[in-house]
C-alpha cells in the first residue's frame, strides 16, 4: 500500500453506475445494485483497515422514489438484506451504523430493521458508517430551517439542525461513473469538501480505486479561503 500521509476524516461516496454496469452485460439493473453492494463491503473493509473514522454512502435519494416501482422495491429489499447480512461484520469490526434521510418515506419494516441495527451498534467505537437513504440536500436544509426558526436559535447554530449535526462535514467526496455533479446531495455540508470524479462504474470500484482517490486527496492543498503563504506560515509555526 502507498503511504498516504494525509488521510481524510470523513469520506463520502455517490455510488453511481450500477444500472449501466448491469446493462452493458445484458443483465437487469438490479444485478448491478447487488454487485454494488460488494463494492460497499470492499470500501467498508478498506476504511476499517486504514482507520478512516467516517465513511458515508449516498444509497438512495428522495428523487430515486420516481424510479420504476419494481426497481425501488428491489433496492429497498437489498437494503434490508444488507443490514441483516452485515450485522456480524459490524460487530467484528466495531462499526457504528447510521441511516440518515427522510425516514418518514421508508416502510415501517425497513425502519424497524434500521432502528435495530443502529441501536445494536450505537456504542461501537470504530468506523462510523452512514448510509443516506431517502435523502436530499434541499430537504435537509428545509427541515433544518423549520426547526431552527421554531427553536429561535441564533446565527451560527444552523448546522445543529441538519440531520448530519453529529458527524463532521466530508473532507472528500467521490463520485463514480463519470458524472460530475452533486445531485442534491450534501449541499450545505460540502462547502469545503474536495471532489474526486472517476469514470469507474460503482460495481468496479474496489479497494485499489478507493486508494487511488485517497492518494489524489492527500496530494491536494486545502486552503479554506486562506492564501498558500498564510498556510505555509501556519505550518512553520506548528513545527
Ligand atoms: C446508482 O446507480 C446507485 C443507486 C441508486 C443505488 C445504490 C445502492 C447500492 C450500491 C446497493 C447497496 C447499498 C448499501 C448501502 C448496502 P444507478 O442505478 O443510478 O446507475 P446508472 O446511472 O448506471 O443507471
Amino acid at each position: 500500500m502507498e503511504n498516504i500521509l494525509n488521510m481524510p476524516k470523513h469520506v463520502t461516496i455517490i455510488m453511481d453506475g450500477n444500472g449501466r454496469w448491469a446493462q452493458s452485460r445484458g443483465k437487469e439493473r438490479i444485478f448491478g445494485h447487488y454487485e454494488g453492494a460488494e463494492s460497499v463491503r470492499a470500501c467498508v473493509e478498506y476504511a476499517v483497515e486504514h482507520k478512516i473514522p467516517y465513511l458515508s454512502l449516498f444509497a438512495f435519494s428522495e428523487e430515486n422514489w420516481n424510479r420504476p416501482q419494481a426497481e425501488v422495491s428491489e433496492l429497498m429489499s437489498l437494503m434490508a438484506k444488507s443490514i441483516f447480512d452485515e450485522m456480524s461484520t459490524f460487530a467484528r469490526y466495531n462499526v457504528r451504523f447510521m441511516v440518515l434521510g427522510n425516514r418518514a418515506h421508508l416502510s415501517d419494516s425497513l425502519n424497524r430493521d434500521i432502528d435495530m441495527a443502529m441501536e445494536k451498534t450505537a456504542s461501537n467505537t470504530g468506523l462510523t458508517l452512514i448510509v443516506f437513504l431517502s435523502y436530499s440536500g434541499k430537504w435537509d436544509i428545509e427541515q433544518a430551517a423549520v426547526k431552527f426558526a421554531k427553536a429561535g436559535a441564533p446565527e451560527g447554530r444552523f448546522q445543529e439542525f441538519l440531520v448530519t449535526s453529529a458527524i463532521p462535514d466530508p473532507d472528500l467526496l467521490i463520485r463514480t461513473s463519470g458524472e460530475q455533479r452533486i445531485s442534491n446531495y450534501l449541499l450545505w455540508q460540502c462547502a469545503y469538501t474536495e471532489f474526486y470524479f472517476t469514470p469507474v462504474l460503482w460495481p468496479d470500484f474496489r479497494k485499489d480505486e478507493f486508494e487511488a482517490a485517497l492518494i489524489e486527496y492527500s496530494n491536494r492543498q486545502r486552503r479554506f479561503g486562506k492564501t498558500a503563504e498564510q498556510l505555509q506560515n501556519e505550518d512553520q509555526q506548528t513545527k
